[in-house]
């Protein structure tokens, strides 16, 4: 019988999934027993997003861009009579002789998928669809073939290390947790993904949580772990369902609870809802959280591994790293550390955001570079316009220039350029991106998102964000460039924590590799881009005005006028710049310069 998959994960509900997934429950009930419907998660493939999967025998076909009529048109040609649709996108094909197809062939066939493995195939809130692909066998074999000390050596061996943004050997760091005892030891699962621009980890919860499990009780078992945390933000309704769902599947299957797989290995796992705070992420700020204080880092050490939550000791790693661990248990440390480069094994997802043609969650091997993430897997940039940098690690990380798109993604290369690797958020940007403003706007966020304990990230990325703010407005001083880089690296070198230590990393790379721009708002009180609103007016140009009156309508200063269905012109000594014309106009009749 054919099968007949909805994706669902927030990527696909934002697009409108539900009204097919109803659609499908409808046309299912009207034809009873032609096909089994079902869910899955994200594949990747956003950008296509709704998109339905029919699966018959080993073929598969993936359509993009559902809508509910659509549906119903895959429903009554490929369901019941094996047609293919006419004006319905097939994105992928994959037949069982191995021959893909499909409008996306390359954006799947470019990746090489290990923590996305079962992404958009498997039913997130089915267990028997995870073991029917292995799962729970890697904890078997870590419980019942294997010693604590072994799973250390194979985690050591595989090269993993930590998808959180440092990269710190995870099976160095869980032989610190296995050497300190305490009263209990807490394995925690950093899942509060702040960093703008970023969905790795929520998309791997939503698609894929038994994996995520699975990693946390092996972890338990090498380190002699008693009890489990998942700090997941509120934010993440969806991934926090599935994580709900899959605990109760896996307690009631005797995967987590007391004497698992009948050994004497007992752990199991909680959950707790942060409150979307940034600094939180940090791991011991996210201790405090857990333990019902406010969210502020602490000095370390005394480190995790040694006192942790609540003092005990502690293992705290990020989703992705534990979504590798049943894989590498499974196939050995051998297979993973063949993968990436010398010094950073494996590969590593990313989240394509920004002007790229294919947005969405793409997993590759370490090592590969921004111009095959960016123009072959992404597909290029959007509307044909030029490539200018990409944004990485978030409000942590930093630009990387177009020019240098042939650095290797990996622990080493992206902290040459400046940049740190993150936890896998890339934004891309085009020529129509402003680099100061960039820098302001992830310097605002990091100052609003300061905890305040420590004065240089508290004060100083605020005067830094009011440097900044002038400089956009163009009045901008000859001598804050310089002032930028002093209290750059006074508060990288006097904050506490990650947050206030990397701060300053975005203002300091668009300052290293966009230099002009900095000095064009400065000096000639210009913004290249043409994106900083005091530094731009707005026209409309004749050509393209339809007279359609919208723009004056929505206009707050009545600075727009002209006749109806005749060109409209803007008095730009009225015009308070709020760009509301820009966004309503409806031809591309408005633009800044
Ligand atoms: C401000 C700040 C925010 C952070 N946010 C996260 C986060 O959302 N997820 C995460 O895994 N690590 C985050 N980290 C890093 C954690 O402190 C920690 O290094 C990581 O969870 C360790 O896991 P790993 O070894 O698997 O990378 C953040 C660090 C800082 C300084």
């Amino acid at each position: 019988m054919k099968k007949v998959i909805v994706g669902m994960g927030t990527c696909g509900l934002s697009a409108g999934a539900r009204p097919v997934h109803e659609r499908l429950q409808a046309l299912v009930e009207d034809h009873p027993d032609v096909c089994a419907p079902g869910i899955t998660g994200c594949i990747g493939m956003c950008y296509r997003e709704p998109l339905v999967e029919i699966r018959d025998g080993g073929n598969r076909w993936i359509y993009g861009d559902v809508d509910a009529e659509k549906m119903g048109r895959i429903f009554e040609a490929h369901v019941l009579t094996d047609r293919i649709p006419e004006a319905v996108s097939v994105v992928y094909s994959e037949m069982a002789d191995g021959t893909r197809g499909g409008e996306e062939k390359d954006f799947l066939a470019l990746q090489q998928r290990i923590v996305l493995r079962h992404c958009g195939l498997i039913d997130p809130e089915s267990m028997d669809d995870y073991l029917a692909v292995d799962g729970y066998k890697a904890l078997r074999r870590a419980l019942t073939e294997m010693r604590p000390e072994g799973i250390l050596q194979t985690v050591k061996d595989s090269g993993l290390r930590g998808r959180g943004g440092a990269g710190f050997s995870t099976g160095l760091k869980w032989s610190f947790a296995a050497a300190n005892q305490g009263e209990k030891k807490f394995v925690i699962c950093n899942a509060d993904e702040g960093d703008p621009g970023a969905f790795m980890d929520r998309s791997v919860l939503e698609s894929d949580p038994h994996a995520v499990l699975e990693g946390m009780a092996i972890c338990a078992a090498a380190i002699g772990g008693t009890h489990g945390y998942i700090y997941c933000r509120a934010e993440y309704p969806l991934a926090l369902h599935r994580l709900y769902l899959a605990l109760d599947a896996a307690r009631a299957a005797g995967f987590l609870g007391q004497n698992i797989m009948g050994t004497d290995f007992s752990f199991d796992i909680k959950i707790k809802q942060g409150a979307g705070a940034f600094v939180c992420g940090e791991e011991t700020a996210l201790f405090a959280s857990i333990e019902g204080q406010r969210g502020m880092p602490r000095i370390r050490p005394p480190f995790p591994a040694e006192k942790g939550l609540w003092q005990q000791p502690t293992n705290n790693n990020n989703v992705e790293t534990y979504a590798n661990v049943p894989w590498i248990i499974r196939h050995g440390a051998e297979r993973y550390a063949e993968l990436g480069t010398e010094k950073s094994r494996g590969t590593k997802v990313f989240a394509l955001a920004g002007k790229v043609v294919r947005g969405g969650l793409v997993e590759v091997p370490m090592g590969t570079t921004i111009r095959e993430l960016v123009h072959r897997i992404g597909g290029g940039i959007k509307d044909g316009r030029t490539f200018k940098a990409v944004q990485m690690g978030g409000p942590s990380g930093g630009c990387i220039p177009a020019a240098l798109e042939d650095t290797h993604v990996d622990f080493e290369s992206i902290p040459a350029t400046g940049a740190i690797m993150g936890s896998g958020g890339m934004i891309v940007l085009d020529d129509t991106s402003c680099m100061v403003e960039i820098a302001r706007y992830f310097l605002n966020f990091t100052q609003q998102e300061s905890c305040g304990k420590c004065t240089f990230c508290r004060i100083g990325t605020l005067r830094m964000l009011e440097i900044l703010e002038r400089i956009t407005c163009g009045e901008g001083d000859p001598a804050d460039p310089d002032k930028l880089l002093l209290l750059a690296g006074q508060i990288k070198e006097a904050s506490l924590c990650g947050l206030g230590q990397t701060a300053p990393n975005p203002v300091l790379t668009t300052m290293r590799y966009y230099r002009d721009e900095y000095d064009a708002h400065i000096r000639d009180h210009t913004c290249p881009a043409g994106v900083c609103n005091a530094l731009v007016d707005f026209f409309i140009d004749p050509d393209k005005c339809t007279g359609c009156t919208l723009c004056a309508k929505q206009c707050p200063v009545q600075a727009i006028s002209g006749q109806p269905r005749a060109p409209h012109v803007i008095d730009t000594q009225v015009c308070v710049k709020c760009g509301k014309c820009l966004s309503s106009c409806n031809f591309g009749a408005i633009f800044k310069g």
